[in-house]
């Protein structure tokens, strides 16, 4: 116990912005930082990738298991959110999207870092009712049997009510059937449950499917799909960051040549599809590495955010970017469904490893690192696009980070910039 209060009173400490980080080797690094964050020889090994999944685990997790896949892992440096220094570990193939974080909060953090907050964890699943006669008078049966669906639900998951979480609210929607058929409308319900720590898939398909029966009682008719929802729009993440335009410049652009160009990479992604696709797709870049790293389900992450882009019916971007009273002002807002608890955190050594790093108290917590990954990664592209270009400003930064590291060779390096 003591020593627990030593490491987290040690790893308080640890700061995300880390000068030279880049220059040193890859064994340097993460020696230095095992001494930051005080980690074990075994969450060292793992960061490493000396300790891949037992063959036994593999065989669980997945069918026709033949082994393990690797990827890159890096640490994006500089984050501040809310006052507090993040480290982020991120696992990707792609380059740059590391530098791109570690510069993109850097300039943000000379401005005073991220705001960010995030919803509580309330997932939707879905339950499709059938056959069930006139839809007004189907909607008044579920209404009115709800507390006796929220508490099945909630008996299916005594622990989650235990810890605080649990249904909370049953939504019944009637859309329109589909174009061109015939038939009743499609009746839906919605059952809202706060899964605490948990990203929640398990717990809410469990609890839709448990309800189904009850509620086909309720209406005289036939349930199909029982599923949670990946449109998790309960669960939103916001990240905003105000920057004077004079911190941009940079290429030898001025500050506000720069901002202007940000803006206009925002104006054109607000109004064309094509342009917000690329736009997001560049959000996504640092939260799908985060989300890796960090053992998160990022398919449901990534179908979660293009849904949401598109949630008045035109697909928009994520993120805008503005001017206002001297200052380039940035936000974002999307839905993050994740956990700290469940799935691959529980068997995965290097996750358990790379969520010590980030010293994240809770899942909402959690969430506003992603937001502000996401929002930082989108800076750093358009900062690049509105400017040099993504092969000078962006690629070149991939460059300086993966420069040799003896100082000849950096020289040579810094000729070539
Ligand atoms: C490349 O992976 C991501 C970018 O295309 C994002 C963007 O265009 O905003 C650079």
């Amino acid at each position: 116990m003591r020593d627990d209060k030593k490491i987290r009173a040690r790893s308080e400490a640890a700061t995300s912005r880390l000068p030279g980080f880049q220059d040193l080797s890859c064994d340097e690094r993460l020696r230095r930082v095992a001494r930051m964050f005080a980690l074990t020889p075994g969450e060292v090994r793992s960061l490493r990738g000396d300790v891949a999944l037992e063959a036994e685990t593999v065989d669980r997790m997945i069918e026709n298991a033949i082994g393990t896949f690797r990827l890159p892992f890096g640490l994006g440096l500089n984050l501040v959110v809310n006052g507090r220094d993040y480290v982020v570990p991120m696992a990707v193939e792609e380059p740059s999207v590391v530098a791109a974080l570690s510069l993109a909060s850097k300039i943000v953090r000379e401005a005073g870092g991220f705001t960010a907050d995030a919803d509580p964890p309330t997932m939707i699943g879905q339950i499709q009712v059938t056959r069930y006669g006139d839809p007004a008078a189907a909607t008044e049966r579920i209404l009115a049997g709800k507390a006796t669906i929220l508490a099945r639900a909630d008996a299916m998951h005594p622990g989650l009510v235990r810890r605080g979480g649990g249904a909370t609210d049953l939504i019944v929607r009637t859309l329109p059937a589909p174009e061109g058929a015939h038939g009743e409308p499609v009746l839906v319900v919605h059952l809202l449950i706060d899964t605490q720590e948990a990203m929640g898939a398990n717990i809410v398909n469990t609890a839709v499917e448990g309800v189904a029966p009850l509620i086909e009682e309720l209406t005289g008719g036939v349930v199909y799909l029982r599923i949670l929802s990946n449109l998790a729009d309960r669960r939103l993440a916001r990240a905003s960051c105000r920057i004077p335009v004079s911190a941009l410049a940079d290429f030898g652009w001025s500050g506000e040549r720069i901002a202007e160009g940000i803006v206009q990479a925002s104006r054109f992604a607000s109004v064309d599809a094509y342009r917000a696709a690329t736009h997001n797709k560049g959000i996504m870049n640092g939260i799908d590495a985060v989300a890796i790293a960090t053992g998160q389900d990022w398919r449901a992450l990534e179908a979660g955010a293009h849904a949401f882009a598109c949630r008045d019916g035109r697909y928009q971007p994520l993120s805008t970017w503005a001017l206002a009273g001297g200052d380039l002002i940035g936000r974002i807002a999307l839905p993050i469904a994740l956990g700290t608890v469940g799935g691959p955190i529980r068997v995965h050594p290097g996750v358990h490893a790379a969520l010590k790093l980030l010293r994240v108290g809770s899942a909402r917590e959690l969430a506003t690192v992603f937001a502000s990954v996401g929002l930082a990664q989108n800076f750093a592209a358009i900062r690049a696009l509105g400017s040099v270009g993504i092969q000078k400003g962006h690629m070149a930064l991939h460059a300086r980070c993966v420069a040799p590291a003896t100082s000849a060779q950096r020289r040579k390096i810094r000729r070539v910039r």
